[in-house]
């Protein structure tokens, strides 16, 4: 069988999910893609975490990013590093030496994703990014494809897992605030730095990244107006229970008579609204629609596994484009004429 080799950037949560899921499902993978998919190299942060590494995957460590980025046997390079730099230089790189890309990185497609798909699309390489928003939930895919013949008209979302997970346990648990943080990053569905889960910036990257693919206009991140959940107690949660109420921090885009408004915040939502019932790390995406009507997309937001299924399933897709002779991009192609983009008016600003 054909060989495909994979350099992978970062073995964190999702990155040390990537060789177990490739590994659980190697037959079915095999032969989907009529290829053997192996991870060749992994650049980790330094030499310290090398060592602690080595001893728990068999795949070759470096802390140089040329050694992978200058292999010519590495034809994917997947990017779990997150944050904007040093992912975004590498991937420029990658691309310029014509790799194919698989990131979840939120931060960097958010705020410069049409720059790397240009960049993608002259240098003839794939690019997708499925698992940068709501984890397992293919939820870029089924915008982009499965409702491609649809007219978007509104975009609801629990789309961070921590905090998510946090506003549960203070309500089922009676946790504070703090435990619930402290727990969320042991489980590992915190950034490293909690502090855009929590603030409202992780769900607002993602926010960004649905309405380019439902409204297929480019919204800047400033344009966002953007609340957290840092100073929500106990007692504000609970009083919303008594009254009927879940307290969500919800992402919303809506094309208003055509201005797109998107904000992110804590909303009271109806426990009668399917949205109300998502728990813990779990995210979902409503979507309000001429054709299909209303539809919900429901999973895991957050987490090794789930976050790295989705990554793979990149690189399947990857996978097949080479065996066609094809390239692709997850970017959605739909943009809505400039002029109305220019002229929308964005809610809070
Ligand atoms: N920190 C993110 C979350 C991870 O909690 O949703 C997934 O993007």
């Amino acid at each position: 069988k054909e060989k495909l080799k994979i350099g992978l950037l970062g073995l964190g949560t999702v990155g040390s999910g990537v060789p177990t899921i490739l590994q659980e499902h190697q037959e079915k993978i095999s032969q989907v893609t009529g290829m053997e998919i192996t991870i060749s190299k992994a650049l980790v942060r330094d030499e310290e975490e090398k060592r602690r590494l080595a001893e728990k995957f068999d795949i070759q460590l470096t802390t140089t990013i040329e050694d992978i980025i200058n292999d010519d046997e590495i034809k994917i390079i997947v990017e779990l590093i997150g944050k904007v730099e040093p992912a975004k230089t590498f991937i420029t790189k990658a691309l310029e030496n014509g790799k194919h890309i698989v990131t979840a990185n939120k931060d960097l497609l958010a705020q410069h994703g049409s720059e790397l798909v240009a960049l993608a699309q002259k240098n003839h390489c794939d690019l997708y990014y499925e698992a940068s928003v709501a984890g397992g939930i293919p939820i870029l895919r089924t915008i982009a494809n499965s409702l491609a013949a649809d007219n978007i008209q509104k975009v609801l979302g629990i789309v961070n897992g921590t905090t998510n997970y946090m506003l549960t346990q203070m309500v089922s648990e009676k946790k504070s605030y703090d435990l619930a943080l402290k727990e969320a990053q042991e489980l590992g569905f915190a950034e490293s730095d909690p502090t855009n889960d929590v603030d409202g910036i992780d769900a607002a990257y993602k926010m960004v990244i649905l309405s380019q693919f439902a409204f297929g206009m480019n919204i800047r991140l400033d344009q966002v107006d953007t609340r957290g959940i840092r100073g929500l107690s106990l007692d504000d949660v609970e009083m919303a229970a008594q009254l009927g109420y879940e307290v969500k921090l919800i992402g919303s885009s809506e094309n208003q008579e055509g201005s797109i408004a998107v904000e992110v915040g804590p909303m009271l939502v109806a426990k009668s609204h399917p949205i109300a019932s998502v728990r813990n790390e779990f995210n979902a995406v409503f979507i309000e629609s001429s054709g299909v009507g209303e539809s919900m997309y429901y999973g895991p937001g957050a987490g090794a596994k789930p976050t790295a299924t989705s990554v793979v399933s990149d690189i399947i897709t990857i996978a097949k484009n080479i065996r066609l002779g094809t390239t692709g991009h997850m970017f959605n192609a739909y943009q809505h004429d400039t002029k109305l983009a220019e002229d929308a008016t964005i809610s809070g600003k």
